[in-house]
């Protein structure tokens, strides 16, 4: 699904440059469920936008589903992102002004899916998240968790073969964070969803099948996530975090 060589981001400001991804190789296989943690500062958001073409890298590969990113036209590169990416934020990222299908049908509309065609995905994806009763609500009438939930039925909208979380539950409480995770879970194992997500929460993490650990802009160790062996793994990767 992913594959990266020598991936690489330099910020540029006045006579300094500050880098921020220090050539990342990478392989992603398709369905995998990845968590990647790491101190702050150390380039996670950078690596996702990257990985998402929503920033450009300075240097390297990045192949996706098949395709070179680094190739594509602004028109591919934007076509690209509304079909076969999906973003989750810690912020949910919803439109104010709109209401939870128009904030569903986003990315359908900016794509030029037929209405009759948007509205039966709307519903379908307003059932899978569990908002029945909500459609007409504005995100302000919202709990952070439903909020959310309208980030992802959003993000899955077009049926992409990617999501990208960054920090999922990093606004919510153990009990909305934990209906998010079993719903991400849940899609994973229905659809053979491919999901990266950042997370600082250890119990977050738990929920993805393996875990790369990240630190100044390189991927310092990755883990495969087998049950029962998970808290241990945990453990050691939380000491690094905190040393
Ligand atoms: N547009 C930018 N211009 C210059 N530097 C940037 C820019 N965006 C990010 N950085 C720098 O890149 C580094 C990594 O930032 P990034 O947001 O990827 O970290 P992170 O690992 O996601 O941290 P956190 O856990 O706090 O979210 C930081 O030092 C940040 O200052
Ligand atoms: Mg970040």
């Amino acid at each position: 699904m992913i594959i990266t060589k020598n991936l690489g981001k330099v910020y540029e400001s006045g006579e300094q440059s500050h880098v921020v991804i220090k050539g990342v190789d990478l392989q992603i296989n398709k369905g995998e469920f990845v968590a990647i943690m790491g101190p702050s500062g150390s380039g996670k958001s950078t690596l996702l936008h990257l990985l998402g073409g929503l920033d450009t890298p300075s240097n390297g590969e990045l192949r996706i589903d098949g395709t070179e990113i680094s190739s594509l036209s602004e028109k591919e590169l934007a076509y690209f992102r509304r079909r076969k990416v999906g973003y989750i934020f810690q912020n949910y990222q919803l439109l104010p002004s709109m209401t939870v299908s128009e904030n569903i049908a986003f990315t359908m509309n900016a794509d030029g899916v037929p209405q009759k065609k948007q509205k039966q995905r709307i519903a379908e994806l307003i059932k899978s998240v569990n908002l029945e009763g909500k459609e007409h609500f504005f995100p302000s009438q919202l709990s952070g968790g439903q909020q959310q939930r309208v980030a992802i039925a959003r993000a899955l909208a077009m049926n992409p073969s990617l999501i990208l979380a960054d920090e999922p539950t990093g606004n919510l409480d153990r009990k909305m964070g934990k209906d998010i995770l079993h719903l991400l879970s849940r899609l994973h194992h229905d659809t053979g969803l491919t999901i990266v997500m950042v997370t600082h929460d250890p119990y977050a993490a738990k929920f993805a099948e393996r875990i790369l650990f990240f630190k100044d802009g390189e991927i310092q160790s990755d883990h495969k996530l087998v049950e029962g062996e998970k808290d241990h793994v945990m453990e050691n990767l939380l000491a690094k975090l905190n040393a």
